[in-house]
């Protein structure tokens, strides 16, 4: 099959029409869309993205007033969870409705839902009035696509499409909740932070792996190729001088020597071993900024033949809880 970038928001809505796969970007990363309600195009993305098995998808609403249709909802705190964040990056899991396929839900009883903010998506689901199963455009257990290319270079041969939307806004996936007696339990940490969620209701870690065995929950995911560590202080850390490795942080640390920048007098001989190259998330150390180069950096860095790539936790605030979240993820054990 044939992979086609292309700007056609039309086509989209055709193929998907049709059972067919689309890859489309979203305001977090891109998605690899198929019609909810078919559970045979939906089966089309566990093929596409070599899931080992059937793990539950997030369902993209076309509008507010579908989510009767799919999901049972009880809950004050979520009603207003909607209206606030809505359309935007955070998932609510509800009570699912017969409607939904069980292959969307891997099986459970319920359905985690979300309304994308994105023009193209908006416009897409919208056209096609159905609800989209998109789980992120990556093959399974790698890094999430912020671009179109990422997807193609992902999933090229397998899909007919992709829409291109340029690079994603946030770049790290949704925020998914669950609402549970007026408490918020957070089972995937993103874009909308504890911090936003508190007035909503007292806000909870979901931590019991037992529930659930998804993928976003998995220890390791989004993982790069190249064998990858966390450190709390690049500062300490001296890269062997016979290794190739590269070095993920929020921004230029003092006593770090950039390979990419003239060596600074002071570093003249007693510098730490260099490393062979350096990504910063965000040079003014803005963590939204981070947050949208984060999988595009981890994907550089491992198309470059390193040994090893060192990367320096983030400070745990705001979504930069999401982003140690995620690196976290992508450690080899
Ligand atoms: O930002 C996003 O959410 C992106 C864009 C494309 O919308 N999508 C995304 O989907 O990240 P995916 O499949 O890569 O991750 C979906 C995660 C799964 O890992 C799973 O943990 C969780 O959603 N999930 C889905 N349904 C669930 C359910 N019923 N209960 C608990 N977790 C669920
Ligand atoms: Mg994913």
């Amino acid at each position: 099959m044939k992979t086609v970038i292309s700007t056609d928001r039309d086509a989209a809505v055709e193929l998907l029409r049709k059972g067919e796969l689309v890859g489309l970007p979203t305001e977090t990363v891109y998605g690899l869309a198929a019609d909810a309600l078919n559970s045979i195009a939906v089966a089309k993305i566990f093929e596409a993205k070599e899931r080992p098995r059937f793990d539950p998808l997030i369902v993209h609403l076309p509008s507010g007033k579908a989510l009767d249709e799919i999901a049972i909802v009880e809950s004050q705190v979520a009603h207003k969870l909607m209206e606030k964040f809505w359309p935007g990056p955070l998932t609510i899991i509800f009570l699912k409705r017969e409607i939904v396929p069980d292959i969307v839900t891997a099986g459970l009883e319920t359905v985690a839902v979300r309304m994308s903010a994105h023009p193209i998506f908006r416009e897409v689901v919208r056209k096609l009035n159905r609800p989209l199963a998109a789980p992120s455009a990556n093959r399974f257990g790698r890094i999430s696509p912020t671009t179109a290319q990422h997807v193609c270079d992902e999933l090229s041969g397998r899909i007919p499409l992709i829409v291109d939307g340029g690079a994603t806004e946030h770049g790290i996936e949704s925020t998914i909740v669950q609402v549970e007696n007026g408490m918020i339990e957070v089972f995937r940490r993103g874009p909308i932070t504890d911090e936003m969620l508190r007035p909503f209701g007292e806000v909870r870690e979901q931590t019991s792996s037992a529930t659930i065995s998804a993928p976003g929950q998995l220890p390791t995911h989004y993982a790069p190729r190249t064998k990858l560590i966390v450190v709390d202080d690049l500062k300490n850390f001296s890269p062997p001088a016979e290794k190739q490795i590269g070095a993920l942080c929020l921004r230029p640390v003092a006593g770090v020597v950039d390979p990419g920048l003239p060596r600074p007098a002071t570093a003249a001989t007693k510098a730490p071993a260099d490393f062979a190259t350096m990504r910063y998330l965000s040079k003014r150390g803005d963590l939204r900024e981070a947050a949208a180069n984060f999988f595009r950096m981890l994907r550089e860095l491992d198309a470059e033949n390193l040994d090893l790539i060192v990367a320096e936790r983030v400070p745990e605030e705001g979504i930069g809880a999401a982003i140690n979240d995620r690196l976290r993820r992508a450690a080899t054990n």
